[in-house]
Parts: C-alpha cells; structure tokens; sequence
C-alpha cells in the first residue's frame, strides 16, 4: 500500500526544507561577510600601529614608546602586534630584533607601504611595512617601520562572528520549526473537530453534515454528504423493498396455507385431488412472484461498470421469439424484424433477455381478446437504440401508463403477474444509460425500451432504423 504522511508532517517539512536552504545561504553569505570584514578591520589596525610605532620613534628617537601606542601594540584587535623599526644603515632603531620570513623587497625610492603574509617564530602572520623620510636624532634617510600580527587572531575573531550568526540563526529556524510544529496542529484543528462529529454519530444517523468547515475541507464535506444521501436513498429503497415483499407475500402465502389445509381436510379423494390442483396453482403464482421482485432487485443492482459484455442483440432475440411463437395459441402472430446488421450491446444480456421476455409476455397477458400481432423490432432513436415491442390489443390510457409503471402497479383484474414485469424493464434500461417509454397507439401499446448508445458497439450499430418496421404489424 503506498504510504501515506501526515499533513502535519508535510506541511512542516515543505515550510522548513526551503527555510533551512535560505539559512544555509545566509550562513555562507555571513562567513565570507565575516572574513572580508576581518581582513579589513585587522588591516587598518595595523596600519594604525604602524604609524603609532613610526611616530613615537621620530619623537622619542626610538628610546621609547609612548603608552597609548604600546596599548595599542599589546591588544590590537585582540592580539599582540610585533613591530621592528630600522634606520636606513639596516641598524635596528626600535622593536623586536627578527623580522618576519617573507617581506616583499621593494627598490630603494620606493615609499608606498605594503601588506604582506609572512612567517615568524614558524607562525603565520600578516604585517604591513612602510617606508618613512626622517630624521631621527639628527640620522635623517628612509626609516623602515613593519609591524605584523598572528594571523590565528584573525582566524579566532572570524570563527567567533559566524558562531554568533550560526546560533542566531539556527535559534530562529528552531523556534520557526517548533511554531509551525504546533500552529498547524492548532491549524489543522477543524479536521479534528470534524473527525470527533463523525465518530459520534452513530451508524442510524445519516444526516448531512451541517457544521461549519473551512473551505479547504468543503468539498471533502460535500462528497460526504452526497454519499450519505445517496446511502439514505438506498437503505430507504431497500426497506421499502422489504416491507412491499412482506405485504405483497403475505396474501399469496397465506392462501397456500389455507389450500393446504384444505386438501388436508378433504372429504373426498376427488376433493382432495381437486384442492391439491388449485394448491399448486397458488404455489405456483407465489414463486412467481418472489421470483419477479427478486429479478426487481437484480436489476436495479446491474452496475454499471460491469457492463462489459458485448452481445448480439439478434442472437439474443432470435431464441426468445421462437420460444413464444411456440407457447402463443396460433391466433396471435408475432412479427420478429431483426436489426438490419447486427447490432452488439455492452450490457448485461440475462437482464435484457427478461425484459424483452415481460414485455412479450405484458403484450400477450393484457391485449385482450381482440389482440392478434405482436411486433417485435428496433429503432434508432438519435444516438440511442430503442427494442420496440408493440401489439394490437387493448392498449393503455395515459393514467393506466401512470399506474403500470409504479412497482406492484396493474391495471387489467385477475391478470395474474406481479406488477413488477415494467417496473424491471424500467430499471434494465435505465441501468444501461436509457428509459422506458408506453405509448398508447389505438390499438394497442407502444414500449419502447431505449438503451444508451454508449453501452452499445459503435463499429456495428445500424446505420438507419427507421420505426416503419413497426408499423407493418398494424395495417389500416
Ligand atoms: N401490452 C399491454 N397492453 C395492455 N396492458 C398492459 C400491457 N403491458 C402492461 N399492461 C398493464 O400494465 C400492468 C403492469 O404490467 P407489469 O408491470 O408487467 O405487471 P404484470 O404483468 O405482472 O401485471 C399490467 O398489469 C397491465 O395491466
Ligand atoms: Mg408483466
């Protein structure tokens, strides 16, 4: 099963990745700020040593250095600068006897100052040398100052700032990643809230849900609700089912009580045989009829995703028709037209069959005495295919229709049936994307059953079928 992350996992993580890149950049951006600050700073400084050392040499002739200068050379930003003055014979006037290793030369009447990285006493340092035209206890020529410093000092201060920036940094992500943390959970409170109504409810209570959500979880709520009406809808029907069955079995099954009884207490063997014929007879229209309200439910149960069959509709009427040519009485004829070509539905054939099956058999059962044709044909009906059953027997007004098509609705008395033989075909249609349709047609009755193009094989569906094979069955 693939996995799935919370939300709040998620939402924290898409806010804090990007927020931990950006600090990351920030934290490289600070470290090289740092260094070039550094480098700047401890540069001016020893600049400024170095004009201090020079100076107090020129006043003092080199005996001795003021104490704001040698302030400055114990502690210049952090460390000890060392400094070395010589007169322009090379004699050391003032300062520290070894020079750092790795002091540019630079030519004689050359004055401008210089930085250099250099080594002394095996460490790294950085100096900065200038040369000055003076005269010192009446010596005057070029006077060379150098003053330098361990670069570690540099190093430590540089180290220091981007510690400082880091802690700063990542103390902000810290309480960024523990806000979100929480503020979603705070956020994301609605979706809880909403979890605790559902879990309340108990499996009876299946009203919409009213309360207020926001409108990121509106639509989830609206697909909720419409799955509970439609669960309402269908526990509706299914109780409405189950007490019909209950009502509409209760005659029948008490009358096979009371026939029973009767052949038990016949007098006669005659009686007896009689009673017992008439019991058969009952058992008989009984399981017709659980058996008609069990197809009901089938068919209002096809689904239709499972449609997946596709069949021949001639093959499948082909059988069916000669079947009722042989149990109808030679009075009633029934004109079979085929489709032209041969038309192939997607669907559920058993449940077509015994649709097609009671409509044959409604027009035989209720045309009446005068009735002598029953046509069975197809037309096209824009993109839809109608299997069009039409006789020429009593037919129905347009309240008749009203109450043939109600569940248990008939109309003729003592027709027997159950009153479900239309309902079925209503729902078999419907159930492949069509309808049901009764036209009275004076003489007689028009059903059309239609079937959605869509459940039907568009590569071999008729070009044109035209409703005139229909009324071949009824002449002026
Ligand atoms: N072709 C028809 N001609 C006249 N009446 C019909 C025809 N088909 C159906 N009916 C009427 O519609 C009623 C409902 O039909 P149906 O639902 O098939 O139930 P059943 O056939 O079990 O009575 C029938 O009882 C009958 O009165
Ligand atoms: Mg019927």
């Amino acid at each position: 099963m693939k996995r799935s992350y919370s939300l709040r996992l998620r939402l924290t993580l898409i806010i804090l990745l990007p927020l931990l890149l950006v600090a990351g950049l920030a934290g490289v951006w600070q470290l090289n700020n740092a260094r070039s600050t550094a480098s700047d700073v401890f540069d001016r400084s020893l600049q400024s040593a170095a004009l201090a050392v020079t100076n107090d040499v020129a006043l003092s002739g080199g005996d001795a250095l003021v104490a704001n200068t040698r302030k400055i050379l114990s502690d210049t930003s952090g460390g000890r600068v060392y400094y070395h003055v010589y007169a322009p014979d090379g004699v050391i006037v003032a300062g520290y006897a070894t020079p750092p290793v790795g002091i540019p030369t630079s030519a004689d009447g050359d004055l401008s100052p210089v930085y250099f990285n250099g080594e002394y006493l095996g460490r790294e340092v950085r100096g900065y040398r200038m040369r000055t035209r003076m005269q010192v206890d009446g010596f005057s020529g070029v006077f060379t100052t150098t003053v330098w410093q361990d670069v570690s000092i540099r190093a430590a201060f540089v180290q220091d700032l981007t510690l400082r920036s880091l802690s700063v940094i990542s103390s902000i992500i810290l309480s960024l990643a523990l806000i979100v943390w929480f503020g979603i959970r705070i956020g994301l409170w609605p979706l809880s809230d909403l979890q605790q109504a559902i879990d309340l409810r108990s499996g009876e209570d299946l009203k919409p849900i009213r309360r207020p959500v926001p409108v990121e979880v509106q639509g989830i709520v609206q697909t909720l609700n419409r799955l509970l009406g439609q669960v309402t809808e269908v526990m509706a029907t299914q109780n409405e089912f189950i007490s019909n069955a209950a009502h509409q079995l209760r005659n029948p099954i008490a009358g096979v009580l009371a026939l029973a009884e009767a052949v038990r207490s016949a007098k006669s063997e005659d009686a007896m045989r009689e009673r017992a014929e008439d019991l058969v007879n009952a058992v008989k229209d009984t399981s017709l009829l659980a058996q008609k309200l069990l197809t009901y439910e089938r068919a209002k149960a096809i689904d239709q995703t499972s449609l997946k069959e596709a069949f021949s509709v001639n093959k499948l009427l082909d059988p069916l028709v000669s079947e009722y040519r042989n149990r109808f009485p030679p009075d009633v004829e029934i004109i079979w037209t085929p489709a032209p070509e041969d038309v192939r539905i997607t669907g559920d054939r058993t449940m077509i069959r015994e649709a097609v099956s009671n409509l044959i058999d409604n027009a035989f059962r209720h045309g009446g005495p005068k009735l002598d044709t029953i046509t069975v044909g197809f037309e096209r009906l824009g993109p839809d295919l109608s299997i069009t059953i039409a006789d020429n027997g009593v037919g129905l007004t347009p309240d008749q229709i009203r109450t043939a098509r109600m569940r248990f609705g008939q109309v003729s008395e003592n027709s027997g049936g159950s009153g479900l033989g239309l309902p079925i075909v209503e729902r078999v249609a419907e159930r492949h994307g069509g309808r049901l349709e009764l036209k009275d047609q004076n003489p007689g009755l028009v059903v059309r059953m239609i079937i959605s193009v869509g459940t039907c094989a568009a590569a071999s569906q008729p070009a044109d079928f035209t409703p005139t094979q229909l009324s071949a069955a009824h002449p002026e």
